[in-house]
């Protein structure tokens, strides 16, 4: 019987919290059959420690987008959808532009960012839609500035951005991929004739021999897509756990340091926003977690489900199903694990200390302006997202 509620399962969630049915699955059968339409069958692994054996292991299992039975012009490119060795050498040419040093060159420019957006806020007055005035244009303009992308094209980019992740929306998502790479693939032709200092022109003057323009617009795809959407929804849907705790979110204001890192850390594996890793496919028989999967199947791992594993559970902090900003950083595996961990990591992390508490400071008094059931969800979505988020202060 094909188990229709997959997709529910998956990607549904109450408000912030993925449904009752997932957190009981993980604690019953942390390895289980997905029957999937078209009596495809695959593997739903929801536990912790499952979770990192199949993303820790690239040897038994493949990310390759062949897979997935698609034509190979439908493929985005990329890093997600790749092997070794193909994906040690495009990581290895993206790592140089995404260490530390590199990276905190963005940041007076991300400050910059979060306070222009702040002030559209304010001018646009209460109520003011966060999604649109902050969540959205922040991970987008940094990515912008990232890439080099110019600032007249960037409407475009958070249109296809967002339609590449709804399974539900207009545009199947293969066709959005395909616009979004022949916008791309102009971006590096302008790129190669005069790069500029951005990671594409980076890229070109230091590899621009070894890559093609369809790898060169694959890598910038993996990242618009990669770093925005996620970004972005960690950013409301983030503003909406702190507001329902109004008086930490207050406090976050003047909060030091270590009280931010610990607050963002916590944002990001309670709301796990990429909410299943790409699809990974058994190239051997393998046991995981006491079951056999049998060579040739897909694997899906709920990244939602294992960051609420009881295994993560701190001394003083037992419930995992409550955000408890004041919980000691654990490995949660809101990016990913092993060799396909994200790469912008650190990246997004800039962004989100710096945006969360910056509004606390302008806006101590925010508030949501409409009750939560009047607000929109993306539950279709590999990554979790609210549509709107009305807010008055
Ligand atoms: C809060 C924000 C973010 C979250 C939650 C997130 C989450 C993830 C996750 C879970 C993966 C691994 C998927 C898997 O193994 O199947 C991943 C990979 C990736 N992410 Fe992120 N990401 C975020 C921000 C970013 C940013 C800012 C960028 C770039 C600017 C980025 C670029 C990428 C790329 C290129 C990959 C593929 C890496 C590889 O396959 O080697 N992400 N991300």
């Amino acid at each position: 019987m094909t188990d229709a509620l997959f997709m529910p399962l998956l990607f549904t969630r109450d408000v912030l919290d993925p449904i009752p049915e997932l957190g009981a699955r993980r604690d019953n059968e942390p390895v289980s059959v997905l029957e999937l339409p078209f009596g495809i069958k695959a593997w739903l692994v929801t536990g912790y420690d499952a979770a990192k054996e199949v993303l820790g292991d690239a040897t038994t299992f493949s990310n390759a987008f062949g897979n997935l039975g698609e034509a190979d012009e439908q493929d985005p490119g990329g890093l997600g959808m790749t092997d070794p060795p193909y994906h040690t050498k495009l990581r290895r040419l993206l790592t140089p532009e995404f260490t530390m040093r590199r990276l905190l060159r963005l940041q007076s420019r991300i400050d910059a960012i979060v306070t222009e957006q702040l002030d559209a806020i304010e001018s646009a007055g209460a109520p003011a839609d966060l999604v649109h005035l902050f969540a959205l244009p922040i991970p987008s303009l940094v990515i912008c500035e990232l890439l080099g992308v110019p600032y007249s094209d960037r409407d475009d980019f958070q249109a296809l951005s967002t339609a590449r992740f709804d399974l539900a929306g207009e545009a199947s998502p293969l066709d959005t991929i395909g616009t979004s790479l022949d916008y791309l693939q102009t971006l590096v032709q302008r790129e190669r004739a005069r790069p500029g200092e951005g990671l594409l022109g980076m890229l070109i003057r230091e590899h621009g021999d070894e890559l093609s323009d369809r790898e060169l617009a694959g890598i910038a795809d993996g990242i618009l897509t990669g770093g925005h959407e996620t970004t972005a929804s960690t950013l409301s849907l983030g503003v909406l756990a702190l507001l329902q705790s109004p008086d930490y979110f207050a406090q976050l204001a003047s909060a030091d340091a270590d009280a931010v890192h610990r607050a963002v850390e916590e944002l990001l594996r309670y709301l796990t926003v990429v909410q299943v890793a790409f699809p990974r496919f058994a190239r051997t028989d393998i046991e995981i977690g006491g079951v056999q999967i049998p060579a040739g199947q897909m694997v899906l791992v709920s990244l939602s489900a294992a960051d609420r594993d009881a295994i993560l559970a701190a001394e003083g902090h037992p419930v995992m199903d409550a955000f408890d900003p004041t919980r000691p950083a654990g490995s949660h595996l809101a990016f990913g694990y092993g060799i396909h961990r994200c790469v912008g990591a650190e990246l997004a992390r800039m962004e989100l200390r710096a945006a969360f508490p910056a509004l606390a400071r302008r806006f101590p008094t925010l508030r949501l302006a409409v009750p939560t059931t009047d607000l929109t969800f993306r539950n279709s979505s590999i990554v979790y997202s609210v549509q709107t988020l009305p807010v008055a202060w």
